[in-house]
């Protein structure tokens, strides 16, 4: 048997599913993505409707750092394309934090902005945590304030972290109930590992949340029924690491040289070598097409839950 879980009919559409000659379903979570975005398109011209404007996303980048700049702007064509309203704010990298945090102040103020998120990293000068902080819970559309961090650590309804969101919704729609599941985590970040191993707790998975210092990784990693990698090594999983049938989800987002492409070309990997774990696992996100563009999609769900909450509109039905 090729899943862990039998439960009858799979959790997934035909589209966002895809088996491969290997027998491993590539679980395509670029077009859970934008089954998601219709979606939200849809629930934002319905607040339009109801309120007479659109949700607005913030979107605060220090720096000129090239892969920050890509990922902002990425997020605000998406935010515009689900007709939402998306603010820009940029900075220099030198930008005292006094300076940051009264820009911050100005957008928890502005009742056109839903949605705040500060791009990632912040340069030295700045307290992150600080920054993160300042930012109004009920707009931060992160999940990284640490209130919000609370409420999920405790089991409670918060802002979720978008990335962790989206794998849960992949995991779910997959596997449908992940109870009982051995999760194992690879990674202990605030934006990825810790959100996601809490989120794992909160479906009734049995959690290990392992990082750069556990002892006998790969063989913790051979426990697992649903491994998430989330530790930026190239390739760093092998098919030897991962137990037959297992469900990976792969966050890793890395650049290595790629001279069959061209002199000086590149390319974007995981944190799972792809082509080895095809052959055990039993299901396998990509990379790129995997848990990336669930992120953006996660993060204007967050966007228009925040809008809803903040006018006063009902809560909307979870999407997963
Ligand atoms: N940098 C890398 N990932 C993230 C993320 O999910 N949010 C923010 N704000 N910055 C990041």
């Amino acid at each position: 048997m090729r899943f862990f879980l039998s439960r009858g009919p799979a959790a997934g559409s035909c589209e966002f599913r895809e088996a491969n000659d290997l027998g491993a379903t590539i679980i395509k979570g670029r077009a859970t993505a934008a089954e998601l975005r219709g979606y939200i398109a849809k629930r934002v011209a319905e607040f339009g409707d109801a309120r007479g404007s659109v949700p607005g996303l913030a979107v605060v980048l220090v720096g000129d750092d090239p892969a920050s700049a890509i990922y902002v702007r990425n997020k605000a064509r998406k935010t515009k394309e689900v007709g939402m309203v998306s603010f820009e704010r940029r900075f220099p990298l030198e930008i005292e934090q006094s300076r940051l945090l009264d820009h911050i102040r100005d957008l928890n103020d502005d009742d056109r902005v839903h949605g705040i998120l500060v791009q990632l990293p912040l340069p030295p000068q700045i307290d992150a945590n600080a920054v993160l902080n300042s930012i109004d819970p009920s707009k931060d559309v992160d999940g990284f304030h640490v209130s919000n961090a609370g409420l999920l650590a405790t089991g409670q309804n918060g802002m979720v972290p978008c990335t962790p969101l989206g794998c849960q919704i992949l995991l779910r729609r997959h596997l449908g109930d992940l109870a009982g599941a051995e999760a194992v985590v690879l990674g202990r970040s605030n934006i990825v590992g810790k959100p996601m191993a809490n989120l794992l707790l909160k479906d009734n998975c049995t959690v290990t949340l392992a990082h750069s210092r556990t002892r006998d990784l790969k063989d913790v990693c051979a426990r697992a029924d649903i491994l998430v990698s989330a530790v930026g090594r190239a390739r760093l999983i092998g098919g030897d690491w991962i137990k037959p049938g297992a469900t990976v989800i792969d966050v890793g987002i890395n650049r290595v040289p790629a001279p069959e492409k061209g002199v000086g070309k590149s390319k974007i990997v995981g944190d799972v070598n792809f082509e080895s774990a095809l052959q055990v696992a039993g299901a396998i996100t990509p990379v790129p097409g995997g848990v990336g563009p669930m992120t953006i999609a996660c993060l204007l769900s967050n966007t228009l839950a925040a809008a809803h909450r903040i006018t006063g509109l009902a809560d909307l039905r979870s999407f997963a």
